[in-house]
């Protein structure tokens, strides 16, 4: 990618350890454990709790990292493809094992033969700076999701996002450091609802001073 992204975030993976590479490099290990864990629990509330390796969901992990969300999801007994832009990242997660399917792909690349009941893309959207590149990505995710399943991806979460049923368009598209854009729900809708995607719910991590949180998306047509 022009714009370095590859080269960051495979460097990224290869020097910090599988929670700080993926998680947030300001903290220190107890303190990532703490996050991922905390929004882990956050995602099965969302994706809910009727999984068995009988009756397994279908998920897809986009940006998958070193795989911590992908293997927890596995654990539950969904069944997962996970995959990301990184090889290191994508190497270390082949290598933990646990049940999912990885490869290495750009989010507006990635293609499956069977539709999902789920994708969840955590804190990889508001790290695509092209918005282009963004805009397909987030449409090639969508494309992928059966009727009724949801999309659940993560970027900055307003107090009148998480407020339902709010039309307004509150924010505005934030650029923080060399590597992050924020960009408001309102950007994700006039993607997604075009493409048969109903925005149902906002929810912050709640983890810190964090301003980010999930989008849930709920594919109606
Ligand atoms: C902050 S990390 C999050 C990783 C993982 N979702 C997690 O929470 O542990 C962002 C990830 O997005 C990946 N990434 C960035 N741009 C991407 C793209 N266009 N397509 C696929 N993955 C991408 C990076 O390689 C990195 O692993």
């Amino acid at each position: 990618m022009a714009d370095g992204t590859w080269t960051y975030w495979d460097a990224r993976h290869s020097d910090l350890d599988e929670l700080a590479s993926g998680g947030q490099i300001g903290l220190d290990r107890p303190g990532n454990e703490i996050f991922y864990a905390q929004r882990f629990g956050s995602l099965l509330s969302l994706i809910g709790d009727l999984s068995s390796p009988a009756a397994p969901l279908f998920v897809l992990d986009a940006g998958c990292g070193k795989g911590y969300f992908a293997r927890a999801l596995a654990r539950c007994g969904h069944r997962v493809d996970a995959f990301d832009i990184s090889p290191h990242a994508v190497d270390h997660a082949r290598a933990e094992g646990g049940g999912p399917r990885y490869a290495v792909a750009a989010l507006d690349e990635w293609r499956s033969p069977w539709p999902y009941d789920i994708v969840v893309c955590v804190d990889v959207l508001f790290h695509v700076l092209d918005d282009q590149a963004w805009a397909a990505g987030l449409r090639n995710m969508a494309s992928l999701i059966r009727v009724t399943g949801r999309l659940i991806a993560t970027d900055i979460v307003t107090d009148e996002d998480a407020d339902e049923g709010t039309d307004e368009a509150t924010a505005e598209r934030t650029t923080r450091g060399a590597r992050t854009v924020h960009r408001p729900i309102a950007a994700y809708r006039a993607e997604l609802e075009p493409l048969g995607l109903r925005h149902t719910l906002s929810q912050p991590y709640g983890f810190r001073e964090s301003q980010v949180g999930f989008h849930v998306f709920t594919r109606t047509r």
